[in-house]
């Protein structure tokens, strides 16, 4: 039976154009989403736009326009970002759309019905760029909100609320023992910041009107998060949808589940998400919390501090697989990372260009040379490429096992590694000695086949560039390991261009 992957993203807010912190969940999401499919996985990926809540209604009114306008706008320029890098989703999901807003609202009377939902007060320090409240304690020590440092104001206000406590003992338990969060040391964080002061969730509002209404209580709308977390849930019951709500969340299901998000958002995503899910009768998720991608002095990027960098800018400049291989390798994967331009350089310079690249074009020009550009047969292996066997074995396994501990940019390390193995194989064998050696043609052969291996990894990443390489080598049937180890003998290589250019 094939195997099934479910994985999504946060969706994000379209108050803005998305900026490259965007963009690395985004690629990350897609690197797993291909790489899944490369193993053989029946996939479905979703990502999609958070559209409700007060910040949205206050920017669509400054700029004077019914916040569906003012959204849709910007979600455009979201689907226009992810066709130029490339991410191949199945399902753009928007909480305004009708299938969403159903969901959301048959699900609110369920849990009411459950008794998991009550009505009363709700009074906390509310951070309107957030969209969350925080208790005394939780703000900082200058009385600002903890996770962006704008201030926050007193609300009360009736208010619904989701029965999160009764499950403060299990959630505890559940985060501990099973694997729901990854990388594990952000569980005790979760632990001793936010379970010990757990409280009820304010699941309502009713002092502005841009979210879903409830049909209980016409002056209530559905406060932000219970709204977006179920996206997760209600993406599958649209037409197109491949599996149900069940295929994917029952307690039996095989679907394996993961769902990145950055760390700021864990508390949502780790506490209050697989508890709705628990009060649903489904299963618990599994959760990748990434780092933040920071400025060269260490500053986190974002819309409100405005150091943001444009994705659009990088891609058009650099091109996509330049971006996605510096996202996934560069930034250590559940750590923060710095990005600027001059890294994104180097590493182009140092891994794509003199790594990569460079071994890809002095093997074309050797074939081109000495055998008119047709992949020589190869004969018996030297002890050189038996060992090198050998390591192409251990490399897969250890680029499969980093993959499946969701250690992504470790993965890109093992496999750039192999890539530094070849061309010392290159310089160790020195074909340009061998004219006269039928071992040439071995070499050249062995060559080639590791190549497109290779290429065939990297090629949930650098997506342009296997391209190539496949059209180089008049690949039709790609994307698959099954095709690991192909013999291209016999095989006229086509033309192929330097693949990334020295900056
Ligand atoms: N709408 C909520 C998510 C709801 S999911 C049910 C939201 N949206 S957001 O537009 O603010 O996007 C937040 C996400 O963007 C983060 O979780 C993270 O994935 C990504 N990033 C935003 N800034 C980032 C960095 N500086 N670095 C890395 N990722 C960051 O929160």
């Amino acid at each position: 039976m094939t195997k099934k992957f479910y994985i999504s993203t946060p969706i994000y807010y379209p108050n803005a154009k998305l900026h490259i912190g965007h963009a690395y969940t985004t690629t990350l999401a897609d690197y797993v989403n291909r790489y899944k499919k490369f193993r053989g996985y029946e996939t479905y990926f979703v990502t999609g736009s958070d559209e409700h809540g007060q910040k949205i209604e206050d920017k669509a009114k400054e700029s004077g326009e019914s916040p569906l306008v003012f959204v849709t706008k910007i979600i455009n320029t979201f689907k226009d970002l992810w066709k130029d890098l490339g991410i191949d989703y199945d399902h753009f999901i928007r909480t305004t759309d009708k299938t969403h807003i159903n969901y959301v609202k048959t699900n609110f009377s369920l849990l009411l019905d459950k008794g998991y939902i009550y009505k009363g007060y709700y009074e906390g320090w509310y951070c309107k760029s957030d969209e969350a409240f925080f208790t005394n304690s939780q703000l900082t020590k200058e009385h600002k909100c903890p996770e962006c440092g704008n201030s926050v104001e007193l609300l009360k206000e009736e208010s619904y609320f989701l029965k999160i406590t009764d499950f403060k003992k299990w959630i505890k338990q559940a985060l501990k023992h099973d694997d729901i969060l990854f990388p594990h040391h952000r569980v005790s964080e979760l632990i001793n910041n936010f379970i010990t002061d757990l409280q009820d969730l304010s699941i309502t509002r009713t002092t502005f009107k841009w979210g879903i209404p409830i049909t209980e209580d016409k002056n209530h709308i559905v406060y932000v998060w219970l709204d977006a977390l179920q996206n997760y849930l209600s993406t599958l019951t649209y037409k197109d949808a491949p599996w149900s709500v069940d295929d994917v969340w029952g307690v039996d299901s095989d679907v394996e589940i993961l769902q990145i998000i950055g760390k700021e958002i864990t508390r949502f995503h780790a506490i209050y998400w697989p508890i709705i899910l628990k009060m649903l009768n489904y299963r618990e998720p599994k959760i990748l919390a990434h780092g933040w991608i920071v400025t060269d002095k260490g500053e986190k990027m974002s819309k409100s501090k405005g150091n943001v960098v444009d994705p659009s800018l990088l891609i058009n400049k650099y091109g996509r697989d330049s971006l996605r291989f510096f996202l996934i390798n560069n930034i250590i994967t559940g750590e923060d990372g710095k990005f600027s331009e001059n890294l994104l350089i180097e590493n182009i310079n140092g891994l794509l260009v003199n790594k990569f690249s460079n071994l890809i074009s002095r093997t074309d020009s050797m074939v081109k040379k000495y055998f008119d550009g047709i992949v020589p047969n190869g004969g018996k292996l030297s002890t050189l490429e038996l060992h090198l066997n050998k390591k192409t074995d251990l490399l897969l396994e250890k680029y499969y096992l980093a993959m499946d501990q969701f250690d992504f940019s470790k993965s890109t390390k093992i496999l750039i590694n192999y890539v530094e193995k070849l061309n010392h194989y290159v310089d160790q064998s020195e074909p340009w000695k061998k004219v006269d050696d039928p071992h040439l043609a071995t070499i050249l052969n062995f060559l080639i086949k590791e190549i497109f291996n290779i290429s065939s990894l990297l090629g949930s990443i650098l997506i342009d560039s296997y391209e190539e390489v496949c059209n180089w080598l008049s690949v039709t049937n790609k994307n698959h390991e099954d095709n690991l180890n192909t013999d291209f003998a016999n095989v006229k290589l086509k033309p192929i261009e330097h693949l990334f250019k020295r900056i």
